[in-house]
């Protein structure tokens, strides 16, 4: 489906009209040439011409070629794809700022996403411009020396579809290539956007029907095409990825991630073998392995790596019966970039029952293993196990905890798992590290070739996990499989300790070489860099140059909010540049309860550039709220009603609002709700009356008397909070 012309229309869209282009005649000068160029140019034609850093229209500036990607690590200048280059290192070479100066960085500019929601984007830059992507998938183009903004395109997603993303509004970036910038969005369509004028080129939709499918990872562009996955596995779907052809949007290969329905025949042979480690009727919810986030590619390889999701449903019991390895769940698929055909994969985690996703971002180095020079990828998924293999031809050579795991002991020279015993917890919950927010997910993680270091933040944590024996596939709704009730509790009460720091790994030794702990859980990506740096922004609002060999703090800064997407580096005019998009939110910030408020930050997205000698002040963030108030609203429930209530809330709610209405400082704590909001709370809930800013409406779901139930188990929360501040408690889980 083609919505181009149903999609854009800058004269009307709030955003192009509130486009703050404060400053210079010659910059909106600028977008009004490209604005009219682009009009007069047919669709699919790309605007020539450039927009220099100081904002004016200059002919011949280099489009982003299938060279330039190759070689992407020798323009330091640049930043043109998600990892930094195809091998996603995330190094940069730049060399201006450096050990013995990076104490002088101060804020150069920062950019207001205009959002409280989670931010995980890491922004592009080229020719002087930044585009980065903020949730709702709306993407900013920005002078990247100044900051100021050039175009802002709005794909105007489907708000209603929100309902079907399981962990925030969240885009983590677009991709660079030829003349234009790319984008996928939650509602499932892929965009090509002019980089000058930020008009859409085309708009195609990436997936079939109206499964829960979304899009919130970075596409990549690989020998002239848009590779993209999807999101969807706790709802229940089938993961593929789609490579589209990047001028003209139409499709050029589709590789599914697990087998489908036999009788309606395979799509290929690894399909075919796919399907004789499954059992039962494993195809009715789609069976999960979505390719949400990591990818990389090795160009002389032609290998396009991939990792897949967890299961639909996450229980493997619940999915498989009959059991088996249900290929190609928690795996690095290593695809023909020309086809999408399977050439090797390794599955990290076989028969995978705790949500531990092997979407991680994936890390390309040639490292000297036992006297051998091996082309290596490198992993740190959920699951807790460093990962290192051979890329040519997916051989393991090593797997080692990075954090706390106990479904495994370790694994063995074939590099098969070896599961501790009772760990599907077919017998009753049991408690399990890691938990499912992983020891570390889609965060970031960089290489330093000087140091042979991995850097990316870890958790060590765990959970209750418990299968929901009653369970069965509901359409367009959670199917994880998992007894929410048990589950939403981990974090208040069970959940231990949790620590998280961020950790500096040596993929050879397969050990730890330094870490710094931070606050809580969910912490920002890394960059390193060639002055000796490794960058880092922290869930508790800082960013934070450490030294790359043994982690000393050298530098840092607040940022107003808490961080959790990956920095980049580049250059304008000689100036070297560390900017990071910042924005708490979505996730753990939301369904951490506790732990997450723990960061004491709020969301506040926006972007901050730093740079030597520069002197800006970062803009404070929003102030954590207080105490709970004692509520004002009355309304007459039993206290079976209110038990009814917790159960909805902890099904249909508490991924946004937070376990036990506990939220994390992104989206609104229900604890804190005016009685004014009470009053209107079934329109709120039922009739969706805030969709636009990303509350859907369940009228489908839940009728009055649910609604009603949930309310009143909240304002009951509200109030055993409110007693629990007054006795000089925090307002904590019991509290
Ligand atoms: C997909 C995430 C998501 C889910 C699921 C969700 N909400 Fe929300 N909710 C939000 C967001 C985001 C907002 C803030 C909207 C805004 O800024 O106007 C919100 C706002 C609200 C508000 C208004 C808060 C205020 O301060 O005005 C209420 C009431 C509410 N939600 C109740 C619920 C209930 C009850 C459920 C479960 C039936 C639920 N929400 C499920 C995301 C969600």
């Amino acid at each position: 489906m083609n919505r181009t012309n149903s999609v854009w229309a800058p004269p009307r869209s709030p955003l192009w009209g509130a486009a703050r282009v404060r400053g210079r005649r010659r910059m909106l000068l600028a977008i009004l040439l490209s604005w009219i160029g682009s009009i007069a140019c047919h669709e699919g034609e790309p605007v020539t011409g450039a927009v220099d850093s100081a904002g004016v229209a200059v002919p011949g500036a280099r489009p982003v070629t299938r060279e330039r990607l190759v070689a992407a690590s020798d323009e330091p200048a640049s930043w043109i794809t998600h990892g930094g280059d195809y091998a996603e290192q995330r190094f940069s070479r730049l060399t201006q700022v450096d050990e013995r100066n990076v104490s002088r960085l101060g804020l150069a500019w920062s950019f207001d996403l205009e959002t409280e929601r989670g931010v995980e984007a890491t922004p592009l830059v080229d020719d002087g411009v930044m585009y980065v992507s903020a949730p709702f998938d709306v993407v900013h183009a920005l002078d990247a020396a100044t900051g100021e903004r050039l175009w802002t395109f709005d794909p105007q997603m489907d708000r209603d579809w929100v309902r079907n993303v399981c962990c925030g509004f969240v885009n983590r970036g677009v991709a660079l290539y030829g003349e234009r910038v790319y984008i996928g969005t939650l509602d499932n369509r892929l965009i090509a956007i002019d980089r000058r004028s930020g008009r859409p080129v085309w708009d195609v939709k990436t997936v079939e029907g109206d499964k829960p499918y979304s899009i919130t990872g970075a596409p990549r562009v690989v020998e002239g095409k848009v590779v993209i996955g999807n999101s969807g596995a706790d709802f229940g779907v089938r993961g593929f990825v789609s490579a589209y052809d990047a001028q003209t949007g139409a499709l050029v290969w589709r590789t599914y991630t697990v087998p489908g329905n036999p009788a309606e025949g395979f799509e290929s042979e690894a399909m075919e073998r796919a399907a004789e480690t499954w059992t039962g009727e494993w195809w009715v919810a789609g069976g999960g392995g979505t390719a949400w986030d990591g990818m990389a590619y090795d160009p002389e390889l032609r290998l396009l790596y991939v990792g897949t999701g967890n299961g639909a449903p996450a229980v493997r019991w619940l999915r498989s019966p009959g059991g088996g390895d249900n290929l190609y769940l928690c795996s690095i698929l290593a695809l023909d970039v020309g086809t999408g055909e399977l050439v090797w994969h390794y599955q990290e985690v076989p028969a995978e029952s705790w949500d531990y996703t092997s979407t991680a971002p994936i890390l390309l180095a040639d490292l000297e293993i036992d006297g051998r020079l091996r082309k290596t990828l490198l992993h740190a998924p959920k699951s807790g196990f460093f990962y290192v293999l051979d890329r040519t031809n997916g051989e393991f050579l090593s797997a080692e905890p990075f954090t706390t795991v106990t479904w495994a002991s370790g694994y063995d020279e074939a590099g098969r798992p070896i599961e501790n015993p009772g760990v599907d917890f077919r017998d009753g919950p049991r408690f399990i590290r890691p938990a499912p927010y992983g020891g570390h997910s889609w965060q970031p993680m960089s290489f330093h070739p000087g140091t042979g270091l991995v850097y990316f933040p870890r958790r060590d944590m765990g959970s209750i996990f418990a299968g929901d024996v009653d369970w069965q596939h509901a359409p367009a709704t959670w199917n994880t499989g998992f007894d929410t009730a048990a589950f939403s509790s981990f974090s208040l009460t069970d959940g231990g300790p949790m620590t998280a720091s961020l950790v500096a790994w040596d993929p050879v030794a397969q050990r730890e070489a330094w870490s710094v702990p931070h606050v809580t859980g969910f912490n920002g990506g890394t960059l390193s860099t060639a002055g000796g740096l490794v960058f880092q922004g922290s869930a508790d609002g800082r960013f934070v140059a450490y030294r790359a060999t043994d982690g000393e703090k050298l530098w840092e800064s607040p940022v107003g909010t808490g961080v959790m997407a990956g920095p980049v580096s580049y250059e304008v005019d000689g100036e070297q540049y560390v900017a990071v998009a910042a924005g708490w939110g979505a996730s753990f910030a939301w369904s951490g309860g506790q732990l997450a408020l723990a960061a004491g930050v709020r969301g506040g997205g926006r972007v901050l550039a730093f740079k030597l000698d520069a002197k800006g002040e970062v803009p404070a963030g929003r102030a954590p709220l207080g105490p709970v108030p004692e509520p004002t609203f009355a309304l007459a429930s039993s206290e079976a009603e209110r038990a009814r209530g917790m159960e909805l809330f902890h099904f249909y709610c508490s991924v946004c609002h937070g376990p036990m209405a506990v939220a994390g400082g992104s989206v609104p704590d229900l604890r804190h709700l005016s009685a004014e909001r009470h009053a209107i709370f079934p329109r709120i809930v039922r009739d969706g009356l805030l969709r636009q800013s990303g509350m859907p409406g369940f009228a489908d779901q839940l009728d009055e008397a649910d609604v009603r139930a949930i309310q009143a188990w909240i304002l009951e929360r509200a109030r055993e909070s409110a007693a629990a501040s007054r006795a000089g408690a925090t307002n904590g889980p019991s509290g």
